[in-house]
C-alpha cells in the first residue's frame, strides 16, 4: 500500500443513486476479492440532496447484480466539506460533480480530488449520467466503472516505502 497508509476512497456523482453507488459496490467487491478489506475503505455520496436516504436506483441494482455486485445495502447521502478530512481520494464521475466538489473543498486539501476515469484505460473521461436514459446506459456505467476500478486498485497498491 502506498506509504503503508490506509486509503479511503469516496466516489461522487450527482444523486448518489446510479453512478457512485455502482462504483462503490464494484470497488468494494474488488477490494474484498484482493484481500484488501481494512486497508482500503470505500464510500459514495452525491453533490445534490435529492435522494438522501434512498437506496440506489433499481436499474443500477439490477444491472450490477447481473455482474455479481450487491448495491442494495447502500443509501444515498450528500457530499459535505467534512469528507475532505476523511477521504484520501475523492473521485467524481463527471466534470460538473468535480466542479461542485472543488467549490466545497478546503484550500489545503492534500488528498487526490479528480475524475474517476483518470484511472481507466478508455477514451471517455466522464461516466455519463444514465438516469434519464435506457437500460443500456446502466451497463455502460458498469463497463467504465469496472475499467477504472481496476486502474485505481493498481495505483493504490503501488508500494513506495
Ligand atoms: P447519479 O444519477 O448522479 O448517477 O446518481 C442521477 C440520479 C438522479 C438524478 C440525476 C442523476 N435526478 O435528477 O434526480
Amino acid at each position: 500500500m502506498k506509504n503503508n497508509s490506509k486509503s479511503r476512497v469516496l466516489f461522487v456523482c450527482l444523486g448518489n443513486i446510479c453512478r457512485s453507488p455502482t462504483a462503490h459496490g464494484v470497488f468494494e467487491t474488488l477490494v474484498a476479492q484482493h484481500g484488501l478489506v481494512g486497508l482500503i475503505d470505500v464510500d459514495s455520496a452525491g453533490t445534490a440532496a435529492y435522494h438522501v436516504g434512498n437506496p440506489p436506483d433499481s436499474r443500477s441494482i439490477i444491472a450490477a447484480a447481473e455482474r455479481g455486485y450487491q448495491l442494495d445495502h447502500l443509501r444515498a447521502r450528500q457530499a459535505i466539506a467534512q469528507d475532505f478530512n476523511e477521504f484520501t481520494h475523492i473521485l467524481a464521475m463527471d466534470e460538473d460533480n468535480l466542479s461542485n466538489l472543488k467549490d466545497i473543498a478546503p484550500a489545503d486539501y492534500t488528498g487526490h480530488l479528480g475524475l474517476f476515469l483518470d484511472f481507466a484505460q478508455c477514451v471517455e473521461h466522464e461516466v455519463p449520467d444514465p438516469y434519464y436514459g435506457g437500460e443500456t446506459g446502466f451497463d455502460h456505467v458498469l463497463d467504465l466503472v469496472e475499467n477504472a476500478s481496476m486502474g485505481l486498485l493498481l495505483k493504490l497498491q503501488l508500494v513506495t516505502p
